[in-house]
């Protein structure tokens, strides 16, 4: 049998449903900055950022693991509050000349003040001070959910939660863990996940991007999570699959990171078609946009030429993504009054 081509867009179509408004909510806060951005800092502090760049200037890694230890060095010019604002700021401007409306990102006290609660209250008043004047100045909302780092170890977490659930309120709206999925057990973490809950917030965890679908199971039974980063190797299991759809789990699913990081070959293989096909509740985001040369607009443009995702599809991812978003009601409805009116 012939398989179903995708309908064709035009190029007028596509410009359209390149400019839709958008909803992220998979973001990493230091992974979304500029390459130029943390060369000119690490100059003005004169820190030696030797092995983080390619001689184009973008950044150089060849696998995830070597993602991971460049992000960090990249991550030490960013030393006070002063610079976390500075990169909120550099970030949104980023995000809404890509459409976004609204975004979530992730926020690692590890590297706002080493886990110190006192210092990540510092941390996190400048960034929303900057996340105000560019909700002001270009219409983007912004929230934050605190990270625990996984190759860190459980011990480490404790302080991330600390101040997640410290902090938690209508701004902090969620807790959860990034960092090297191969490393330790969701389960291993539960302390953590346990106390943010407690505390009011919503949860989402890393898992089926670098593991099976085991990981994606235990996220959701011993980590209770709501939301599941990644989360796109549950194809491989049927059972959770229904699971995931019939439960209303989320996937924050990321595909050029994906691709780039060679979890699939290329953007035909990705499973985020099947997954929608299946029932599941997919939502779109960038992970760590310059890092894998990508951004919201290039993720939609993607869509659209390998599955024919019509506006009207776009339209429901957007406002699937907001119906998803860990925000308190009043900004949801807010929210989704914007994605009404085109
Ligand atoms: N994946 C996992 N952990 C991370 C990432 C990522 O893309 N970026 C920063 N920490
Ligand atoms: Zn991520």
């Amino acid at each position: 049998m012939t398989p179903e081509l995708p309908p064709v867009m035009d190029e007028e179509q596509l410009a359209a449903v390149l400019d839709l408004p958008k909803v992220e909510l998979h973001l990493h806060h230091e992974g979304a900055a500029p390459p130029e951005f943390i060369r000119r800092l690490g100059q003005e502090k004169s820190i030696n950022l030797t092995g983080v760049f390619n001689p184009d200037g973008s950044y150089a890694f060849h696998d995830f693991a070597h993602f991971l230890s460049v992000y960090e060095a990249a991550t030490q010019v960013l030393k006070t509050p002063e610079d976390y604002a500075r990169l909120t700021t550099a970030v949104l401007e980023e995000s809404a000349a890509n459409g976004v409306i609204y975004c979530e990102t992730f926020l690692s006290p590890d590297f706002c003040g080493g886990g110190d609660v006192g210092a990540w209250r510092e941390y996190l008043h400048a960034i929303r001070d900057a996340a105000d004047a560019a909700e002001r100045a270009h219409g983007i909302v912004l929230r934050g959910i605190v990270t625990c780092i996984r190759h860190f170890g459980p011990y480490r977490a404790k302080a991330p939660a600390l101040c997640a659930a410290e902090t938690a309120g209508d701004w902090i709206v969620g807790f959860g863990m990034g960092g090297d999925e191969t490393m330790g057990k969701q389960k291993d973490f539960a302390w953590p996940f346990d106390l943010a809950r407690e505390a009011g917030l919503q949860l989402t965890t890393h898992a089926g991007e670098w593991r099976g679908p085991a990981e994606v199971r235990s996220a959701i039974e011993d980590l209770r999570v709501t939301r599941v980063g990644h989360g796109v190797r549950a194809i491989e299991d049927l059972a959770l699959v229904d699971l995931i759809a019939e439960r209303g789990i989320v996937l924050e699913v990321c595909p050029v990171s994906n691709v780039t990081l060679k979890v699939y070959p290329n953007m035909a293989a990705h499973p985020i078609e099947e997954l929608r096909k299946r029932g599941v509740t997919v939502t779109v985001s960038t992970d760590d946009p310059p890092f894998f040369h990508t951004n919201m607009r290039r993720e939609y443009h993607n869509l659209a030429k390998t599955f024919g995702w019509s506006a009207e599809q776009f339209s429901e991812l957007a406002r699937t993504s907001a119906r998803a978003a860990f925000c308190n009601d009043e900004t949801k409805s807010a929210l989704l009054k914007r994605l009404e009116t085109p």
